[in-house]
């Protein structure tokens, strides 16, 4: 039978939970800590060995489902491998040690990262400037609309407004009405791209930017984007580029080349660090040149042989976060960008986009894929005709994915498309991995028509059956009590 019980349950007060003789010690150890410090009270610690306590996390560590135990063609979150030589340098006790508060001479080092990164990530977005303090995509989505307010307000215009296709990441919406705009959606055509007709309506002079994710979030690149740019900067709209899916145009084109006035990036997707479970993210927000003197508090600099932060001007929106940038995570993309080099890069996004067409063409006969006519580096199923057949929902196609051992693809997600699933292979997964995927979509597909009640009850091989959403959202239970 498979052990679910949590530690405080394996409590046995026949057990000790130390291995040392603590009596003996005990007055030489309370005197070594801090009376504050001290809790009177340690009847909540669970009685048992260490061998147990060994046992019981490595058993909850082996539940755990990661890049590293399996696919995770969740779309929209590139979940790629993330390669060991990252975290072996993020690891390093010379990295890892330093306290945020060091002098400027003894962290010579990490400015160096801080700066050369930022010096990649100029290059690799073609954009002007780079900011690397904020700590998530939408962190970054909040920084760069506040750039966008400060510099309207500097030209003393009033721009209430933000336009965002109806195909966007719910951040985009959540970030422009935290900075304080109203958002205007801006339609889709039939086939996934930006209606220019739609766009051309809801242009002003009341709007401060048009926020556009590029591929969009159906895995499209958007086709009239010289005529956007064209529209939006004829009225001085700054066009914002929600760079989540950079990992498809990686080596191919820039979003500062192609127009785009602000980009956030996030290096927890792209550039291969570890996220999932709220982060850790870091989401370093770009710049043309009219912008640069509204970015955020601190720049690093090198002059006269010394790397240092300097505070930016008084145009600065000010700092976003405590001291500057999520360093770790930064570090390791510095590693993966310099571990790449040029050559690896330029292959980067062509792999990408070849893997997520290879699994789009086993598929195609089968599914009702959404983006046409072509695929980027992600691809939409609707699985509405299936769902209306059968009465079952995305979720019990999503949930028996699991029964094969796979992480279930986004569901849901883009809002424009019914019954969806949004499958993102990313680069790093071999043919083999994709063959094996396809022909498991395609069983269970059959398993639908055959025997709906295996989707309806699914999962059945996992350790934890299907739970209640609503109630783990709205009621979690996060603390151990004796008394529950
Ligand atoms: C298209 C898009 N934009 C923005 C975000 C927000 O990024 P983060 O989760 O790092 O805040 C995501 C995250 O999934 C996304 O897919």
């Amino acid at each position: 039978m498979k052990d679910k019980n949590i530690i405080f349950e394996k409590s046995n007060n026949c057990i000790s939970s130390y291995s040392f003789n603590i009596e003996k010690n005990e007055k030489d150890i309370l005197n070594n800590i801090p009376q504050s410090l001290l809790n009177d009270n340690l009847s909540f610690m669970p009685d048992v060995s260490e061998g147990d306590v060994a046992r019981h996390f490595i058993r909850l560590s082996n539940r755990n489902y990661g890049v590293d135990t399996g696919f995770y063609p969740l779309g929209s979150c590139t979940m790629k491998y993330n390669p060991k030589i990252n975290e072996k340098v993020a690891g390093n006790p010379d990295f890892a040690n330093i306290h945020p508060y060091s002098s400027t001479e003894r962290v010579q080092g990490v400015l160096e990262v801080l700066y050369k990164c930022r010096e990649a990530l100029v290059e690799i977005t073609g954009m002007d400037e780079i900011d690397l303090s904020p700590c998530a995509g939408a962190h970054g989505e909040l920084t760069g609309l506040y750039i966008i307010k400060a510099y309207f307000k500097n030209k003393k215009e009033e721009r209430p407004i933000i336009l965002v296709p109806d195909s966007a990441h719910g951040t985009n919406p959540a970030s422009a009405s935290v900075a304080g705009f109203k958002v205007v959606s801006v339609k889709s055509d039939a086939d996934g791209f930006v209606d220019i007709d739609d766009l051309k309506q809801k242009v002003s002079k009341d709007v401060a930017c048009f926020m556009l994710t590029n591929p969009n979030t159906l895995g499209l690149y958007e086709k009239n984007l010289d005529q956007i740019v064209k529209i939006c900067h004829d009225l001085d709209i700054q066009l914002y580029y929600d760079g989540a899916n950079l990992n498809a145009i990686l080596g191919i084109s820039k979003p500062g080349e192609t127009g785009f006035d602000v980009v956030h990036l996030n290096l927890h997707k792209s550039f291969a660090t570890p996220h999932g479970g709220g982060g850790p993210g870091a989401g370093p927000v770009g710049v043309k040149k009219h912008l640069i003197d509204f970015l955020p508090g601190e720049n690093v600099v090198y002059k006269n042989n010394k790397y240092s932060l300097e505070k930016r001007g008084s145009l600065s929106i000010g700092k976003v976060r405590s001291f500057y940038a999520n360093f770790s995570v930064v570090l390791k993309s510095y590693v993966y960008i310099v571990s790449l080099g040029k050559e690896g890069f330029s292959k980067l996004g062509l792999l990408a986009l070849l893997n997520a067409n290879y699994l789009g063409v086993l598929l195609k006969e089968y599914f009702d894929i959404a983006t046409k006519p072509h695929i980027m580096h992600e691809f939409v199923i609707s699985l509405q005709k299936e769902c209306d057949e059968t009465h079952l929902t995305v979720m019990d196609f999503a949930k028996r994915i699991l029964d094969y051992g796979y992480h279930a693809p986004t569901v849901s997600f883009p809002l424009i498309v019914h019954s969806c699933l949004m499958v993102e292979p990313t680069e790093t997964e071999s043919k083999e991995t994709l063959d094996k995927f396809a022909e498991i979509l395609i069983k269970i597909l059959e398993e639908s028509k055959t025997n709906p009640d295996l989707l309806k009850n699914s999962p059945v091989n996992t350790p934890i059956k299907r739970v209640d959403d609503v109630m783990a959202a709205r009621t979690p239970v996060l603390k151990y009590s004796k008394d529950e």
